[in-house]
């Protein structure tokens, strides 16, 4: 019998105890966390626990992204005469995609409002189809006297609504590699004020269009994104940057910015 045997066999009977050697706790490796879904849509509480309040009104979301009533009131004043030049651009336009893939109206005035109030030099949107966000957007680069709006899209006959618009800069994106084109557009950017993507709305291409654009957004420029609500790329970007983004909820779509601080 060992030494600890024999000295265990005292010490169970007279205190109903043994000694054990001592083995430190073996450290567990750390649970990874689960990685973010990306085919799931983004719950209401996605957006709340990111925004203090769900806009439904372009002037409150305007108004949150930090300008001041009263200017939010003037340029958006100026959005009647916009939407009759577009509608009477439409009447002469032939156009080639589905109507409901065009901005919705509360969007519209929002994007027109958004770049009258910050006069961008360098605005980039993507995904074009007929050009109505393009025909907004440039409308009000039109009134600031100021400005480039740099659009990106794939089938060469998309844009009919903005076609030949001096202020406009169409690119026609590589259908085999969209990403690319866009990749070495930017980088004869050296800034960009105020960018819209509404291309394609998957998950990882979202992503990849708010990471490209968002380093050379400069301090009070926005990114803004339409159809937020299909996919968790808009939310799961503002929470990883911790950023303030706000969203319009619009009729069949939501809208989100964020103003860089
Ligand atoms: C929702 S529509 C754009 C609507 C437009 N903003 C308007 O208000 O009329 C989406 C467009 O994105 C284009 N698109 C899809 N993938 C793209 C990509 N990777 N880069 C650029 N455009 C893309 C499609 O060809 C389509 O015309």
């Amino acid at each position: 019998m060992s030494w600890r045997q024999s000295a265990n066999s005292r010490l169970r009977k007279l205190t109903g105890f043994e000694i054990r050697r001592y083995r430190p706790p073996v450290p567990r490796p750390k649970a990874k966390p689960p990685a973010k879904p990306q085919h799931l849509p983004p719950t209401l509480h996605d957006f709340t626990k990111l925004s203090v309040l769900l806009h439904v009104t372009p002037a409150e979301f305007l108004e949150a992204l930090g300008w001041p009533a009263d200017e939010v009131a003037r340029v958006a004043a100026e959005f009647a005469e916009v939407t009759e030049s577009l509608e009477k651009r439409y009447a002469e336009t032939e156009t080639l995609f589905p109507s409901r893939w065009g901005v919705e109206q509360a969007t519209g005035l929002t994007l027109y409002a958004l770049a009258r109030l910050l006069r961008p030099a360098v605005t980039v949107e993507t995904g074009v189809a007929d050009g109505r966000s393009s025909f907004i957007l440039l409308s009000a680069l039109e009134r600031n006297g100021h400005g480039t709006l740099h659009s990106f899209d794939v089938p060469p006959d998309a844009g009919s609504l903005a076609r030949g618009h001096a202020r406009w800069n169409l690119t026609t994106s590589d259908a085999k590699d969209p990403r690319r084109t866009f990749t070495e557009a930017l980088e004869g950017l050296d800034r960009i004020d105020l960018f819209l993507h509404d291309s394609d709305h998957s998950y990882q291409n979202q992503m990849f269009e708010y990471e490209s654009a968002w380093p050379k957004i400069p301090v009070g420029g926005v990114l803004a994104s339409d159809d937020v609500d299909l996919f968790k790329a808009y939310v799961d970007f503002a929470e990883r940057l911790e950023l303030s983004p706000q969203f319009l909820f619009d009729r069949r779509k939501i809208l989100g910015a964020i103003r860089r601080a």
